[in-house]
């Protein structure tokens, strides 16, 4: 709904603004590096994905270097936003020019990717996703804006939903995993966290949802790469997560760097105008990924920058990000008339209408140095980061042998044990050296005796923890792996300590999901650490010594082998011949079609007995019921998972979908009776004419643990 109040002034503004100021509002501007050598952010950019410098070298340039942000364009009205800039006062001294020596004061609107944190760094998103804790994700999304906007900045890119079924890319760590639904809630939960309901507040953040859309089924798991699918699946299991966070009140939306079938999502009209505009009615602010609108011309669908520009703003494209293309070439466009006065106008008002509701014109100036070091990495904080961690890691395997015992004699192995700058992971560009606490800061901090494994020596103890997996700079954009293997180098610790004979956890830092049989093979016990952020050592010890007892369950599918990808998530379909012993049947020679770790899967340190389960038609949909028993002796958080399927429809239907879940405390004992009720909608699919369609006959309801443990209950549906 929007403000009228606001309308009118933009409607004001817009009269006495010259074109050259309504093109300067479309170009968001990255901080040049001056000093050694004149670079671009842009050309940086480029030399870190061409491998000719590391993200580190980039990062470490780019923190130490001066920063040209370009002020005789900011005071000539050409900048209408940063990116990458971070710093209260730095960011208030550039503020100050825009408001208060440019010809009509128009506010900056400052973004940065605030992707799991900003200081206090929370687990990666894959990782926070296995709680299944949407009021979680809310208070870490809450806690990375009190931080980011204490830093002077006004826009996270971020809360990122795009469905990853595809381990093989790296950027399924910025994902709430494989499944719509999940990814939906993650988004919307983080939507609310970072903006409140009032987008005024100093410490409101703005949220941008991307990678609109699909990015996340780039074929071969190879980023940046084509996505190519069908209009049914398109609308079944990829637009959701993004209607939920657009609908949860996002004011902006990046769309993606790939195509879709064909149609490069910078210049897809019905992607940037017909479904978000006319069909979702998205009235906030579209900006382009870092350069996109210019790679528009690798695509093969624009002839050159001015093409790109013109073909951008003409689909829906409100900003361009750094890639200049709208500052040189649109005010040429409109007068040529190849973009029309009335679409610059709605792109224009699009960016300044996000900029009055966060108040920027009445109250430009936020936060200050002495606020800024106040928000950071506060007990409160820190205390959160511990509580996401714990709740995010994933016990995979447990001979019995966690809970470990108070006392008992520790050896510490791998590499990744002792790093705690490994621990942020990808995206966490504002963390300082030594804000995230290693599995051996923990250690150290509660004075428990450990004695390090090296080249040579394996120490006395009890029992080896044992840190195998990717470093940081292994995950995230850019970070495509062909192979899901754990290193050699990795491989041949685990060996060395199970020959050792003595009892062996191995705990996986990752941003995604690796082949881990040989960790299943080596170790008496695994725990899916992920990158889990700020608090990691603390988490960790919290959850071996059995402080807290493991709840997490996965989001995403681990393989037993790379081959398998992406074939091996839950929703899949049947096919004609599913996998089965004989033969002819879809299935590997060398490898099972099943993963080693399915979707929902997680141990604790209890057990947990399903019972009596129930399903009937109403009018609304479908309700459900269970119960679910703690069958242990330790109290548990148990996330129980309601599935459906559909076996006999107008068009194939997978094997199971998730429809809702829940997490429930149980003390030792203690029985729960959980209900779900799901909606119609739910049910429906496209049919080959792309008619939504719910159907008459069975429904199988699955309600369990994991997707591979549930109890069923059938409902005949009728469709009234
Ligand atoms: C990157 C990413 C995008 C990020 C943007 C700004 O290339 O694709 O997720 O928000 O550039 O850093």
């Amino acid at each position: 709904m929007k403000n009228p109040e606001i309308e009118k002034r933009i409607k004001d503004l817009l009269e006495k603004m010259t074109l050259e100021e309504k093109v300067g509002q479309l170009h968001q501007a990255g901080g040049s590096i001056v000093g050694a050598f004149e670079l671009s952010f842009e050309e940086v950019l480029t030399m870190v994905q061409d491998g000719r410098m590391t993200e580190e070298e980039a990062h470490k340039m780019i923190s130490a270097a001066e920063l040209d942000w370009h002020e005789d364009d900011l005071r000539a009205g050409r900048i209408g936003s940063y990116l990458g800039l971070v710093g209260s006062e730095k960011m208030n001294r550039l503020q100050r020019i825009a408001v208060e020596e440019s010809r009509l004061g128009i506010p900056l609107i400052n973004g940065f990717d605030v992707i799991h944190g900003f200081r206090t760094i929370a687990p990666i998103p894959l990782a926070e996703s296995c709680a299944w804790e949407p009021e979680l994700w809310q208070r870490t999304a809450r806690m990375s804006a009190e931080e980011a906007t204490a830093a002077g900045v006004h826009m996270t890119f971020s809360p990122m939903v795009d469905v990853s079924k595809d381990p093989r890319w790296g950027r399924i760590a910025e994902s709430a995993g494989e499944d719509a639904l999940l990814n939906g809630l993650f988004g919307e939960a983080k939507v609310k966290g970072y903006q409140t309901d009032d987008l005024t507040r100093h410490d409101a953040l703005a949220a941008c949802v991307k990678h609109f859309a699909a990015y996340g089924a780039a074929e071969g798991g190879r980023d940046y790469n084509r996505v190519d699918m069908s209009p049914q699946r398109f609308e079944e299991e990829y637009l959701p997560s993004y209607e939920r966070a657009v609908k949860a009140g996002a004011r902006a939306v990046m769309p993606a760097f790939n195509d879709i079938s064909g149609m490069p999502c910078s210049v897809n009209k019905k992607l940037l105008t017909d479904i978000l505009r006319k069909r979702w009615g998205f009235d906030g602010m579209t900006i382009s990924d870092a350069n996109a609108i210019a790679e528009c011309i690798n695509h093969g669908i624009a002839a050159d920058r001015r093409d790109a520009a013109r073909q951008a703003l003409n689909a829906g494209m409100d900003m361009d990000m750094t890639s200049g293309c709208f500052l040189d070439h649109v005010k040429e466009l409109v007068e040529a008339g190849k973009v029309s006065m009335d679409k610059l106008d709605e792109a224009v008002s699009n960016i300044l209408r996000l900029k009055f509701e966060l108040g920027l014109f009445d109250d430009p100036y936020r936060s200050s140095a002495e606020q800024e070091k106040a928000a950071m990495l506060t007990p409160a904080h820190r205390a959160l980061a511990r509580e996401a961690a714990q709740k995010s890691m994933v016990l995979l395997k447990n001979d019995g042998l966690l809970p470990l015992k108070q006392g008992i004699r520790i050896g510490l192995a791998g590499t990744l044990a002792s790093n705690g700058d490994e621990m942020c992971g990808t995206w966490a560009g504002a963390v300082q050296p030594g804000d995230c606490k290693s599995l051996r800061d923990g250690l150290d901090a509660e004075q428990i005796r450990y004695s390090m494994v090296t080249e040579e020596l394996l120490p006395e103890c009890d029992v080896f923890l044992c840190a195998v997996g990717e470093r940081k700079a292994e995950s995230g954009e850019a970070s495509s792996r062909a192979s899901l293997e754990l290193t050699e180098a990795d491989k041949t610790l685990l060996n060395r300590l199970k020959e050792s004979g003595r009892p062996v956890v191995a705990i996986v830092f990752a941003g995604r999901p690796l082949c881990l049989g040989p960790a299943v093979e080596c170790a008496d016990a695994i725990l899916m650490a992920w990158h889990p952020g700020a608090e990691a050592g603390p988490a960790i010890l919290d959850l071996l010594f059995g402080r807290v007892n493991p709840s997490a369950k996965l989001t995403a599918s681990f393989p037993e082998a790379t081959g398998q990808c992406p074939t091996m998530y839950y929703d899949h379909i049947r096919t004609g011949r599913p996998a089965g012993k004989f033969k002819y049947t879809s299935k590997y020679l060398d490898a099972p079609v099943e993963p080693l770790f399915p979707f929902g899967f997680g141990l604790s340190y209890t057990s947990y007995q399903y019972s009596d389960i129930f399903a009937v038609q109403t009018e609304k949909g479908i309700h459900a019921e269970i119960t679910v028993q703690n069958t242990g002796d330790v109290d548990g958080d148990e996330i129980v998972q309601c599935y459906f399927r559909d076996p006999v429809a107008q068009r194939v239907r997978p094997i199971r979908k998730l429809a809702a879940f829940e997490k429930v405390t149980l003390q030792p004992g203690e029985s729960k009776r959980i209900a779900f009720d799901i909606p119609k909608e739910a049910l429906g699919y496209y049919d080959q004419d792309m008619n939504f369609v719910i159907d008459d006959g069975l429904i199988e309801i699955h309600i369990g643990g994991s997707v591979r443990d549930t109890l069923q209950a059938n409902v005949e549906y009728h469709n009234s």
